[in-house]
């Protein structure tokens, strides 16, 4: 049969990835697809030495790939919104398929990129944009068919779990591990949206969609990275038993869903704390299947490569079949998504370690537990630390029973307001993942 050609836009670090994986495994990955793969056309704005092109076409306008009509599959892996949109959208004009690695595109712009895919009966495949080299988008949209998912949570921002990691295992300070993380050509090119957790919330986003049958909706997803964290909450969650990790948490309530992005408090026996260093993770609960773990590389050349290969092959054995056959892009027939709404984060409901600094005195312990007790929030555990000098401040650490945001932070306002307190009290969510 006929070798499906291949255009891909973008040689750096996963596109270099995949073209290296799609020469060394050519015939393991044509025994699986049915047919040979071949890159045809590369488009690239600058020339990369120490890659064999020969009879690859070579073109510094992308756009030229998209427009190619000896071009079955284009493969975006140049990143970024603007040009990455208008890429895609010629691509789809011409009736080619697209493969894509890009997790804010399809976050932001997944929804009229899907409805131009629809209408034109072509395929839009971004395994590779959660969760680099783990199977998440397929394990969701087809091994979940059969389930309604009740919640899923994961380590989906291998910066900023390389981050907390090396804080909490080496004491190293935030800023140093970031320059390594960027150095490894983990981060983001803005290696803010690793640490404010826009990267996350973009996956997140697409996970959701994914889940619960929902349009993409990015704007709604609570959004909160780990530049607040400090080592003394890293030690004193520690010594609570805890691990702090940066969470991407969607989970089906009474009246809505729950999307948020932030750090987490999670007890050290949980699977998910002991995901380390660069690594990704994903939990998702099933109401027939129950919790499910999937873990792996969420970045790097290769690890992602691996995820846009096997959606190049899933392009290739769909070509033969009609376009209302194949699996829907967001798992749920388009016509069928449903417009349940999201809940803010004011209705979340989890556990919460609260830091403060108080003064060194007699009933101020006792202040603090009554505004607790006044708004019926239940406390599970105390540390009070000794003070650095003697009636000076101590750091008094809390960690709550499961109550409503909006009462958590009302208790928090007034104990920021008694005399006895300093500054303001951290905060951070805890989840039990159950
Ligand atoms: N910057 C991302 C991360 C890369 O650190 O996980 C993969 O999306």
């Amino acid at each position: 049969m006929k070798p499906v050609n291949v255009g891909i836009c973008g040689l750096g670090t996963v596109g270099g990835g995949t073209l290296n994986v799609l020469i060394r495994n050519a015939d393991e990955i044509s025994r699986r697809a049915g047919r040979d793969i071949l890159v045809s056309h590369i488009g690239m704005r600058n020339y990369k030495e120490g890659y064999d092109l020969s009879g690859v076409k070579v073109s510094a306008d992308i756009f030229e790939v998209a427009k190619n009509p000896d071009v079955d599959v284009l493969v975006e892996l140049i990143g970024g919104y603007e040009v990455a949109l208008e890429l895609v959208m010629t691509a789809i004009d011409h009736g080619k398929h697209v493969v894509t690695a890009n997790k804010a595109l399809i976050a932001e712009h997944g929804n009229e990129i899907f409805a131009a895919a629809h209408k034109k009966g072509v395929m839009i495949a971004f395994e590779a944009a959660v969760a680099g080299g783990i199977p998440i988008i397929k394990a969701i949209r087809e091994g979940f068919s059969g389930n309604q998912i009740n919640w899923l949570a994961g380590i989906i921002n291998g910066t900023g779990n390389f981050i907390l990691t090396e804080m909490r295992d080496k004491g190293r300070a935030f800023d140093d591990v970031l320059k390594e993380a960027q150095q490894l050509g983990y981060a983001e090119a803005d290696p803010t949206f690793d640490v404010e957790g826009i990267d996350a919330a973009q996956k997140l986003c697409i996970l959701s969609s994914i889940a619960f049958g929902i349009p993409l909706q990015f704007d709604r997803v609570y959004t909160q990275g780990i530049s607040d964290i400090t080592q003394k909450d890293v030690k004193y969650a520690e010594e609570l038993g805890y691990r702090i990790k940066h969470l991407g948490i969607a989970r089906r309530r009474n009246g809505g869903i729950e999307l948020r992005v932030h750090p987490a408090l999670i007890h050290k026996d949980q699977l998910l704390a002991n995901v380390n260093g660069v690594m990704n993770a994903v939990m998702v609960h099933g109401d027939a299947v129950g919790p499910t773990l999937y873990y792996g590389a969420g970045a790097g050349s290769e690890p992602t490569a691996s995820a846009v290969v096997a959606d190049i092959v899933d392009v290739v054995r769909s070509l033969a079949s009609s376009s209302d056959s194949r699996v829907p892009h967001l798992a749920f027939q388009p016509d069928k998504l449903s417009d349940v709404s999201i809940l803010p984060i004011d209705e979340t409901e989890c556990g919460y370690y609260l830091r403060m600094e108080v003064l060194d005195q007699p009933g101020v312990m006792a202040k603090i537990a009554q505004i607790l007790g006044e708004k019926d929030i239940s406390i599970e555990a105390i540390i009070q630390k000794e003070p650095q000098i003697e009636g000076g401040e101590v750091s008094l650490i809390l960690l709550t029973r499961k109550v409503l945001e909006k009462k958590m932070n009302s208790a928090i306002d007034a104990i920021e307001s008694l005399d006895s307190t300093w500054g303001k009290v951290m905060k951070i969510r805890v989840e039990y993942l159950k």
